[in-house]
């Protein structure tokens, strides 16, 4: 690829439109991504990531608009020359193959000498920690090791942009938080662009320099992680990313406070355009409302005890807030507490600004 130009370096879509029939699956995505940087596509099923990522990739034709890779238009570029690599949920490996020939595949495509190939293959190998399987055919191998042959594939051609379908949803909890630090550890090693398909929150997190969440084919928001999570635009970014408790009626007033019923709130973000007075709805992260052990200053509040248990390392609360009249709201305390509070128990709650934030009707 001709480096020596002074295009902005990276992808850049301009209006990228797709219609299926009358449905608009993708709707005017304008979106830009440095060289060397990793976008995660973050969106519920069927908001249309993998139409996206297919039209990057050259497998489904845009209805509409701009792409551009290091200023150059790829639209009219064939997929098989684009030379992007792909890892897909599925791990698509040729099944009577070796793993050593199936990552070869593409080098061997692409007509590179014997001698480069091997230099190749024995470095991807090595580097998804898979060299001493080379022998092997994918039946042999477990899911994970197969996704790991399939990253080595894509890798191995030493591609100018790396795409990702949901990677690993195939895997256990265990094997996928491996594969996600594999993944981050390579990116930072080999430095390439990247774009990552998933509908998880917490893998965009991890990975991503920068996020695009996308809703119903448009995008909700774009930014890096940080910038979402703590100022997440929309209601529905802030459901996305874990703001699952709900308080209707909640009226802004001065120093960043909201006031729901007698409960006062701070908030750690008010929604762009929002100003004291306004009324709307406050959303919190869990991890937003501590349980107090006993007299605590700050903004605290009553609450009664309807459920708690232990889950992933932490002791979560479902609360009643005293004087709020509709939904419990959960808590989380990040250790076992023992005993467990009973149900009906009292306790006081107080709120940490950060992961709160009000949104205007
Ligand atoms: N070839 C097609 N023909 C008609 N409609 C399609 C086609 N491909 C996708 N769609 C529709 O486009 C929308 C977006 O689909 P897409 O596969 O991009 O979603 P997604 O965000 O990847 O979802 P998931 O998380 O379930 O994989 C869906 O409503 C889907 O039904
Ligand atoms: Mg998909």
């Amino acid at each position: 690829m001709d480096r020596g130009n002074d295009a902005v370096k990276g992808l850049s879509l301009q209006q990228i439109k797709k219609v299926y029939q009358d449905n608009v699956v993708v709707e005017s995505i304008d979106l830009e991504l440095a060289e060397g940087q990793f976008l995660c596509l973050l969106g519920p099923s069927g908001s249309g990531k993998t139409t996206l990522l297919r039209m990057i990739a050259g497998l489904v034709q845009p209805d509409g608009g701009r792409m551009l890779l290091d200023g150059k238009d790829i639209v009219s570029v064939p997929a098989n020359k684009r030379n992007f690599g792909m890892v897909f949920q599925q791990y698509a490996l040729f099944p009577h193959m070796t793993v050593w020939d199936n990552v070869a595949y593409g080098l061997k495509a692409r007509g590179e000498k014997p001698a480069v190939i091997k230099e190749k293959v024995e470095k991807y190998l090595k580097l998804v920690d898979l060299g001493h399987l080379a022998k092997r055919k994918p039946k042999a191998l477990s899911g994970g090791q197969q996704q790991r042959v399939s990253l080595a594939r894509a890798l191995a051609v030493e591609p100018v942009l790396m795409l990702f379908d949901e990677p690993l949803s195939n895997l256990d909890a265990r094997l996928k938080e491996l594969m996600l630090k594999e993944i981050r550890e390579l990116h930072r090693t080999l430095g390439f662009t990247a774009v990552f398909v998933t509908h998880d929150q917490n893998e965009a997190l991890y990975l991503a320099d920068k996020i695009a969440v996308l809703n119903k084919g448009h995008i909700e928001q774009f930014g890096s992680p940080e910038e979402i999570i703590i100022r997440p635009a929309t209601p529905f970014v802030a459901d996305f990313f874990g703001y699952t408790n709900r308080l209707e009626g909640a009226q802004l007033s001065e120093k960043g406070r909201a006031q729901i019923g007698p409960v006062a709130v701070p908030v750690g973000h008010v929604a762009s355009g929002g100003k004291p007075g306004d009324r709307g709805v406050v959303l919190m992260r869990p991890n937003a409302v501590q349980v107090a052990e006993d007299s605590v200053s700050g903004d605290t509040a009553e609450a009664t005890v309807v459920d708690s248990r232990y889950y992933g390392g932490v002791t979560e609360y479902r609360l009643k807030l005293e004087g709020y009249p509709s939904d419990d709201i959960s808590a989380v305390v990040p250790r076992l507490v023992q005993p467990l509070p009973a149900e009906g128990a009292k306790v006081r709650v107080r709120f940490i600004p950060d992961s709160i934030a009000f949104f205007q009707e």
